[in-house]
């Protein structure tokens, strides 16, 4: 009887960014009958990580939750002072620990899906309990296609993230390691759709990147959910968004991933308020929410947060950053092009002023520059390798949020998003595909 239940273990890392692809995945696989087990690593760097997971765990209690203790680890052993790569490293150093808990789950599993920073830990152990692995990565094919082509690298190009041009950084190693070992894996799961990355979805299922991988599965764009959803933000935004006319707010966030320099930060305010443009401005001068004490006058001065009043809203909390995008008085996106936050974009036809800070956001600022769904100014280069000063900015923003066939493009990509994910679509044929491919599984074991 039980040979029909598809159940699927979920492994995600640390940080919003792997979090989120894993929870709006979760919810499609609810949607369709699956058994879901959620791997949750603990404790979670950042508060936004365990607040988003009580959320989901709450809209979804079918979902089983493993919560997953982590062996300490020694800082001095692992070459970074990064909090999200440290626990990176603690989950791949405690894996093995997830053994006796996979092997005891009922229904047994299907199949486990981890992130792309964690497979290589987790392999030995399915391998070993003869469970299909896939991974899900939450950033662009292109980048997938990069990070599968890594071990054959040599020349350098400007995209490269700089971390990976650190020799022996826990970046560049697990590249290094890993990498090579993508072929032992069942498939790869991508937040990506046809329209959006064609020519290289193309290419790594048609083996042209690198021989022997495994198939490639696009399945987006994944689609936001209701427990994402904040309330104590809900009502004052709302109220001020529903007041301005349709597509004149610039959204400016840079995901929660990364802090800029008060320099920085004060140059984009100054850069928003010469545009001229109405704007809501998510301020991120702290690297870990948990450390974050100042306020908005410490971070921005007196005199600008009170000059930006009369045209902004500025705000120092974690947004629900998908309704932001929904919103129809929003009509242009400041990004620093992390994965999730380009897929938002698109889903909801918005256009994107890329501006990539680090790590894989320059691969995926070139395919949003591709696809037509923003522009980029690839001179202000990597965060902290200069200030980038109002003047410049004010200037990119009046060219995003005047640019009619930018407006268009977006708003195809939104079509085409749509309709990928739709009955019927290229998204959501592969995935019924997918869970064909592990109801067969159940069935052969
Ligand atoms: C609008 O944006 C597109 C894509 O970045 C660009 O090719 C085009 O020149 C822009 N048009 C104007 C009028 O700036």
């Amino acid at each position: 009887m039980s040979d029909s239940v598809v159940h699927v273990a979920l492994f995600p890392s640390a940080g919003i960014g792997h979090l989120n692809p894993f929870l709006r995945f979760a919810a499609l696989l609810v949607q369709r009958h699956c058994q879901v087990t959620l791997i949750t690593p603990l404790p979670t760097v950042s508060l936004a990580e365990s607040e988003l997971i009580s959320r989901f765990c709450s809209a979804f209690p079918q979902v089983n939750q493993i919560q997953f203790h982590l062996l300490p680890v020694d800082d001095a052993t692992v070459n970074s002072t990064d909090p999200f790569w440290l626990r990176f490293e603690a989950i791949r150093r405690s894996a093995h620990l997830l053994s006796p808990l996979l092997a005891s789950l009922s229904p047994p599993l299907s199949a486990v899906v981890s992130d792309i920073s964690l497979f290589s830990s987790l392999v030995p152990i399915t391998d070993s309990l003869c469970l299909a692995t896939y991974i899900l990565t939450p950033s662009s094919s292109k980048m997938f296609s990069f990070f599968s082509y890594f071990p054959n690298l040599l020349a350098s190009r400007k995209s490269i993230p700089p971390l990976l041009c650190v020799p022996n950084s826990l970046f560049e190693n697990i590249f290094k390691e890993d990498s090579p070992k993508i072929t032992k894996l069942n498939g790869v799961l991508l937040n990506t759709f046809e329209v959006a990355e064609a020519q290289t979805l193309e290419a790594l299922n048609g083996v042209k990147v690198v021989k022997g991988l495994p198939p490639v599965f696009s399945l987006g764009p994944f689609v936001p959910c209701e427990f994402e959803g904040r309330d104590q933000l809900g009502a004052i935004l709302t109220k001020w968004l529903d007041d301005q006319p349709a597509g004149s707010v610039v959204y400016v966030g840079f995901g929660s991933r990364t802090a800029l320099t008060r320099n920085q930060i004060r140059e984009i305010g100054d850069g928003l308020m010469k545009s001229g443009h109405k704007f809501f401005w998510v301020v991120k001068d702290k690297l870990v929410d948990r450390d974050d004490e100042e306020g908005l006058d410490e971070v921005l001065g007196h005199e600008l947060m009170e000059s930006m009043k009369k045209q902004g809203l500025v705000v120092k909390t974690f947004v629900d950053q998908a309704a932001i995008l929904g919103h129809k008085a929003v009509g242009g996106f400041v990004s620093h092009c992390g994965w999730n936050s380009v897929m938002e974009a698109a889903y909801h036809g918005v256009p994107i002023l890329a501006w990539p800070l680090h790590g894989d956001q320059m691969i995926n600022a070139e395919v949003v520059e591709t696809i037509g769904l923003g522009m980029w100014v690839r001179s202000w280069g990597w965060v902290g390798e200069t200030v980038v000063k109002g003047a410049q900015i004010e200037e990119a923003i009046k060219e995003m949020m005047g640019n009619e066939s930018l407006r268009l493009k977006a708003a195809e990509l939104k079509e085409a998003g749509r309709k990928a994910i739709g009955i019927g679509g290229s998204s959501e044929v592969t995935l019924n595909r997918l869970i064909d491919e592990w109801k067969k599984k159940n069935r052969s074991t």
